[in-house]
């Protein structure tokens, strides 16, 4: 899902570092940009652009939804991991060198491809990024703890219930683990074989083919990958009842939305569900770990709650609700040029 309009959309080419990325701000209305960093190779330079605003209008959306004071934003960098070590190295050190010039507007962290290394050497050249270890894996524990909240808010007892998680990531791994200790029964799909195994060795999880992770028989699904898991044809064949997963634009069409709805099946909005990392990624700084996820789990845990009951009184999906409040707290304000 996009919007119709973006603050301020920025494309890095380097030719020296062979540096293609774009950073997309979304909106500063409420308070600073934030968003992480995706490393991924792209077929076609447009899919990146594609990614750039649909992930950076996901995180205002997150945002507004849970009224915290940040804009979203999201920087795509362009990378094929097939490449040597060193030619990313130097596509970060580039991409830094950009970054910097955003100040505190932009301040951007992890996302899926970029690791502690990644976000360290950018570190060393420009202020605004989250790099440290420890913070890392609270956000990244964060997510997994928000996810694990909304579905308790919608599936209150997990025991003996049939999860699929698709992605076995460092969301999806940890979330696996979570589901297996809430009692539920764990499958687990991955394009890499080696990451459904180790998860499927923690979890006694069963290993189910990336082709088939959506039509397998499960209560609930778990999308937990690069995005758009679920796709049109899919739709008709899903046999959970529930989906509720970390990844970021789960759904490939906004009217499939609609569609689950009408299939009975409840849908929690991608960014209602993920939203402990960026809390925690944006705000949290006092407290310890527990604390901070404790309080992470709460508030997405009452924010699942009364979505699903404002939705039911107003015979609505959880998507339709949860973006009309999103839209209209983004409706306050108006977009200005940067200062
Ligand atoms: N990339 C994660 C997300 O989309 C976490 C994150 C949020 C990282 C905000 C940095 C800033 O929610």
């Amino acid at each position: 899902m996009q919007d119709a309009a973006y603050e301020e959309i920025v494309v890095l080419n380097d030719e020296d570092s062979g540096l293609h990325a774009i950073i997309a701000i979304h909106n500063t209305k409420f308070g600073p940009a934030r968003g992480g960093l995706r490393i991924k190779n792209y077929a076609f330079p447009m899919d990146a652009m594609d990614d750039a605003l649909t992930l950076s209008y996901q995180m205002s959306l997150k945002f507004a939804f849970y009224r915290l004071p940040y804009g979203g934003a999201k920087a795509i960098l362009i990378h094929d991991e097939a490449h040597e070590p060193e030619k990313r190295k130097g596509r970060l050190r580039a991409f830094a060198r950009s970054l910097k010039r955003f100040k505190d507007r932009f301040a951007t962290g992890p996302d899926l491809g970029s690791d502690h290394e990644d976000l360290e050497i950018i570190s060393r050249r420009a202020e605004n990024v989250i790099f440290d270890a420890k913070h890392l894996a609270l956000i990244s524990d964060g997510t997994a703890t928000g996810v694990m909240a909304s579905l308790k808010g919608v599936c209150p007892d997990l025991t003996g219930k049939t999860t699929m998680v698709i992605g076995a990531g460092k969301v999806g791994s940890k979330l696996a683990l979570l589901l297996k200790d809430a009692g539920a029964q764990v499958k687990i799909s991955d394009v890499r074989q080696e990451r459904a195994a180790a998860v499927a060795k923690q979890c006694s999880a069963e290993i189910i083919a990336p082709e088939d992770a959506t039509i397998t028989d499960c209560d609930i699904l778990i999308p937990c990958a690069v995005g758009s898991s679920i796709t049109a044809e899919q739709v008709p064949n899903l046999k959970c009842k529930i989906i509720c997963g970390c990844e970021n634009a789960q759904l490939a069409q906004d009217n499939l939305a609609q569609q689950l709805h009408e299939n009975g099946i409840v849908w929690v909005p991608d960014f209602v569900a993920n939203a402990g990392g960026a809390m925690i990624g944006v705000e949290m700084t006092s407290g310890s770990p527990e604390e901070q996820l404790e309080a992470v789990g709460l508030k997405i845990f009452e924010a699942t709650k009364s979505l699903m009951k404002d939705a039911r009184a107003q015979e609505t999906s959880l998507f339709s609700q949860a973006i009309r409040q999103a839209q209209e707290r983004l409706q306050t304000q108006k977009i200005a040029l940067p200062r």
